[in-house]
């Protein structure tokens, strides 16, 4: 037996991150066990055992929370023993996470330089003795990157994460005792705008500042066998200007080498944001490097790199030019007519300018990223090759967890292209887009993307952190929740239905995959703040601006409406009742009864509305959308469900192809027979999820027509080619297709259910999902003859087979193979071999 993937708060031996206990999660494999009949965790602080819990049956793999006083600035090791129903045993290796300051008073003071903008903080010191364990405890106002030596103190960017700065900021640990030396050290903290003094809205005048000057934190300890040596920024530090002039998130950076450097003693400062707090974002890095594709020289005679893939991130290159010359790239997502095109990034510059100062030196940007597959080249000599540039990919780094490979490449492709957009979406903040003036945690496409993105990747720890930030922008909203978050905008502007439910889709989403009962206690006040809220509304519908089933095709012909037409009153009761439902089963599983009996009778109550206001007597809805149906019937608010079915078919033959927007999509499929799902799934003429990949497509677009047949924007007001909430249809692929569905009565995956759907069409499809109790293995081939399918069960999971031949059977931990004939088999009965 192996005990594997130890993770405290969801992640890997985490340094320095919040928790008020720490709460432990495990795999198991390789046993002939097929579930868990005992744990036993033990945590030591150095040789003393602070918790021990003893063979006990009660210890959850998916989350098991320890009453430990945490210290601050401690590390910790801790290792499990499982003992299997067949009665092996396994113990896992050693693995540890260490406090951070916790509430602990802190040496060091904020600082700041002079000017206002991208200075650099720096201090030289000396240590006598060879230096032994080293922790910097960091952060700095938009964004910093501290140096050590010359060499970064991490490989993590964009620290120290995109939050609600009023509220609270977050601070990094990073270990520096690879970087520090006997003698003299040099820190160097470098700053620039962010978010913080940045502007963080489409709406220029909106641009909310966090913090009018870039300013500082640190205190390094270092342990030396002299004693322990503190570095804690004071009015001993010194800064000087920076060769950033000029940063931004939406225009890019100008760096020039060469300007004057002023210097000046560094000034104690009181910035005007909230206390600083251990982190909770998972780190940003660059996760891929990757080469253009070809550089090319466009019918305007332009020179573009083609990285061959949109993208979220910046190249690096070296750069060696004269003095004074400048070098000038701009960003973009695609070319119209063969030509460079960046028009639909509204005002965002997005470029990156480089006076060169007659040094070698390697360029990149800092503070700021970019949403592209195109890069125009300015100002370089005419002998430069693609090689001579890097793409960096750069994402909140999560561990992958799903992957599906099938036998139709286009839909291969999609897949492919909802994977790069989560990652260049899933920058410390669920974005909508990465490249225009927004790149914003819209809540209604975090909220619909939020399944997908589970399967896609282990987002716990992520949403973990979004869901803190939407707590506290909810707190000074009475429980409303803004459209975006973090809500960096001057006047409050929130409570979009379907967009505002992210308070309670995400944690339940979260609840489904990861199984994790401290998650959803964590979550319960986003829950139940915007339940109350929406309760506490005498006419919901109207007292905010909703975006409708945004983007939805069924507005009248010619019609710019970008809400759709399924009426907002009716999608608030929907809405309504689904986070009501969905609060009061996170208050039942929680046991919070209060809390379940007011949201379930709230429920009622919008049920009952609901099917008054929008249902005829006969049981037709009223209003007759695409996306109504699928609401009314995913909810099961439907008084007659075979009937609003069947309008659902008529409305979708009627229109030849999908009509829905933001809310309608996600649901879909699932909410349509499986037949006309797939027909839905694999067309390609417009509109539809392969009509883009058709245009060559390589990220998933705002719109289903952000380009028409001749490859030209349909508008560029609004329209990114790197927008994920479309995307959301690679759950039904996960679900239906793959067959692989986690079920709310044993979350985390301890059941689900198995209905894979092969189809002549596809051909073959192999999914594998790691999930929190190790991996499914989901797999299926389809000829005339036969359909072979495989699925592989982890260590205390089981599954509800449902075989597409109606056979249905429940099945533990293992292997199992099936074989059915397929229409034109000789022999009918299908087989079976299990493992
Ligand atoms: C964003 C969307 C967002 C919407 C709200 C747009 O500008 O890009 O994705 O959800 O506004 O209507």
């Amino acid at each position: 037996m192996k005990v594997t993937h130890l993770r405290v708060v969801h992640l890997r031996e985490p340094l320095g991150f919040q928790m008020e206990q720490p709460v432990f999660s495990w795999v198991v494999s390789d046993t002939v066990s097929q579930k868990q009949e005992k744990a036993q965790l033990a945590v030591f602080r150095g040789e003393q055992c602070v918790y021990d819990t003893g063979p006990a049956e009660v210890l959850d793999s998916l989350g098991t929370e320890l009453p430990i006083r945490l210290l601050p600035r401690t590390r910790y090791a801790w290792r499990v023993r499982v003992w299997g129903d067949e009665g092996d045993v396994g113990e896992s290796e050693w693995s540890f996470f260490e406090t951070g300051k916790r509430d602990e008073a802190w040496q060091g003071r904020w600082i700041r330089g002079e000017g206002t903008e991208n200075g650099i903080l720096e201090k030289t010191f000396s240590l006598s003795e060879e230096p032994g364990k080293a922790r910097v405890y960091v952060s700095g106002l938009g964004l910093y990157r501290l140096f050590v030596n010359g060499r970064a103190a991490s490989d993590e960017v964009l620290t120290p994460g995109l939050n609600a700065y009023d509220r609270w900021v977050q601070v990094q640990t990073f270990d520096l005792g690879p970087l520090l030396r006997k003698g003299e050290n040099r820190l160097e903290i470098w700053l620039g705008g962010g978010i913080s003094r940045g502007r963080f809205s489409f709406t220029p005048a909106d641009g909310y500042t966090y913090c009018p000057y870039d300013c500082a934190v640190a205190e390094l300890r270092v342990e030396t066998a002299a004693g322990e040596y503190v570095v804690a920024t004071d009015e001993s530090w010194t800064w000087r200007s920076s060769p950033i002039l000029e940063s931004s998130i939406y225009n890019g950076e100008k760096w020039d080498w060469g300007a004057p450097v002023k210097r000046g003693k560094a000034l104690f400062c009181q910035p005007p944001t909230g206390p600083l707090r251990d982190r909770l974002s998972p780190p940003v890095r660059i996760v891929e490097e990757r080469k253009p594709r070809a550089l090319l020289r466009t019918p305007r005679g332009e020179r573009v790199l083609d990285l061959g893939q949109n993208m979220t991130g910046w190249l690096r290159f070296p750069v060696s030019g004269p003095r004074g010359t400048v070098l000038k790239l701009s960003y973009g997502e695609h070319l119209e007519d063969g030509c460079f095109s960046r028009e639909n990034l509204r005002t965002a510059e997005a470029a990156f300018t480089w006076v060169c100062d007659g040094e070698a030196r390697i360029a990149e940007p800092f503070f700021t990223w970019y949403g592209f597959r195109y890069v125009l080249l300015e100002g370089f000599p005419e002998e430069i090759r693609a090689e001579d540039f890097t793409g960096c990919v750069v994402s909140s780094d999560l561990e992958e967890s799903g992957r599906i490979e099938t036998g139709h490449p286009g839909l291969n492709r999609l897949l492919e292209n909802v994977r790069w957009s989560q990652r260049g979406n899933f920058l410390d903040v669920p974005t909508d887009c990465p490249q225009r003036d927004e790149r914003e945690g819209w809540t209604g496409d975090a909220q619909v993307f939020a399944d997908t993105a589970c399967f896609q990747m282990d987002c716990a720890a992520f949403y973990t952190k979004y869901a803190a930030d939407m707590l506290e922008e909810q707190e000074k909203a009475r429980g409303c929740v803004p459209y975006v978050v973090p809500f960096a905008r001057h006047s409050f502007e929130g409570g979009a239905v379907g967009w505002a439910d992210a308070a309670t889709v995400i944690p339940w989403t979260l609840w489904l995959h990861y199984g994790d009962k401290s998650l959803l206690r964590r979550m319960l006040p986003n829950m139940r703040a915007w339940v109350e809220w929406v309760a506490s509304q005498e006419d919901w519908p109207s007292v905010c601006r909703h975006f409708g089933d945004w983007l939805a095709l069924d507005r009248p012909e010619g019609s710019t409406e970008r809400v759709g037409r399924t009426d907002v009153p009716f999608l608030c009761l929907c809405y309504a009742f689904y986070s009501a439902s969905l609060t009061a089963k996170a208050a039942a599983v929680l046991g919070e009864r209060e809390t379940e009996a007011r949201c379930r009778r709230l429920a009622e109550e919008y049920r009952k509305k609901l099917q008054n206001d929008w249902f005829s007597v006969r049981g037709d809805v009223l209003c007759r959308t695409q996306t109504a149906c699928v609401l009314a019937l995913h909810l099961g608010l439907a008084p007659d469900e075979e009937r609003l079915r069947r309008t659902l078919g008529e409305l979708v033959r009627a229109s030849g192809h999908l009509t829905t927007g933001f809310l309608g999509t996600p649901w879909l499929l699932e909410e349509l027979p499986d037949e006309l799902a797939l027909e839905l799934l694999l067309r390609e003429e417009y509109p539809s999820w392969l009509y883009e990949v058709r245009l060559g497509a390589t990220t998933v677009w705002e719109r289903w027509n952000s380009l028409t047949e001749d490859g030209r924007f349909s508008e560029t007001g609004m329209n990114s080619l790197n927008h994920y909430a479309y995307g959301s249809v690679a759950a039904w692929v996960y679900r239906r297709l793959c067959g692989i569905a986690p079920e709310e009565t044993a979350p985390g995956f301890r059941l689900f259910t198995w209905s894979p759907l092969p189809d002549p069409r596809i051909g073959s499809a192999r999914c594998r999902l790691k999930t929190p109790l190790g991996e499914i293995v989901s797999e299926w081939e389809y000829s005339e003859q036969e359909i072979r399918l495989r699925l592989s069960v982890p260590f205390g999971s089981e599954a509800l087979v449902r075989l597409p031949d109606g056979r249905r059977e429940r099945r533990g931990a293992g292997e199992y193979r099936y074989r059915l004939p397929g229409p034109e088999a000789s022999d009918e009965t299908g087989e079976e071999e299990a493992e």
